[in-house]
């Protein structure tokens, strides 16, 4: 079945230069893209994006980092594509989780610069997409 699913590329993967290479494996893999911008991050959309994690520890530094810089917002399409582009980003932690082979495991070391966001439901893509994209 077909599906979306909202793609970030953090700030460090827009930093180091890797947001080529993201959409290289997002292609590759078979997904297409449906939506591609740079942007900056205001505090309210990024509020917006982590609601579910308001409270946890990390919830006021992953803000702080996610509009540090600019990030780019990504819809990728095709089919399992939520399921797909995890299995691309790999686990959350990028040594601990993630597997060399993935995004995360080729180029993270530390858990809050993990490189990219995938949204990890279809209820959650719906409302990520909403949030970064309202006029898709
Ligand atoms: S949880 O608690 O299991 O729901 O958290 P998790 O799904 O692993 O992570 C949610 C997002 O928070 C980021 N994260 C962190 N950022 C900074 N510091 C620490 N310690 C940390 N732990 C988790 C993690 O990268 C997830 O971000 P996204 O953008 O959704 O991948």
């Amino acid at each position: 079945m077909s599906e979306r699913t909202l793609v970030l590329v953090k700030p460090d993967g827009v930093s180091r230069g890797l947001v080529g290479e993201v959409i290289s494996r997002i292609e590759r893999k078979g997904l297409t893209l449906a939506a591609l911008e740079l942007r900056s991050v205001e505090r309210a959309v990024a509020e917006q994006h982590y609601a579910e994690h308001d409270g946890k520890p990390f919830f006021e530094s992953l803000l702080e980092f996610i509009t540090s810089g600019k990030v780019a917002a990504i819809v990728a399409e095709g089919e399992n594509a939520i399921a797909a582009f995890r299995q691309l980003a790999g686990g959350t932690h990028p040594v601990e989780k993630a597997t060399p082979g993935t995004i995360r495991g080729d180029f993270g070391l530390e858990v809050q610069y993990n490189l990219v966001h995938g949204s990890d439901s279809p209820e959650s893509a719906e409302r990520e997409i909403k949030i970064w994209f309202p006029a898709l």
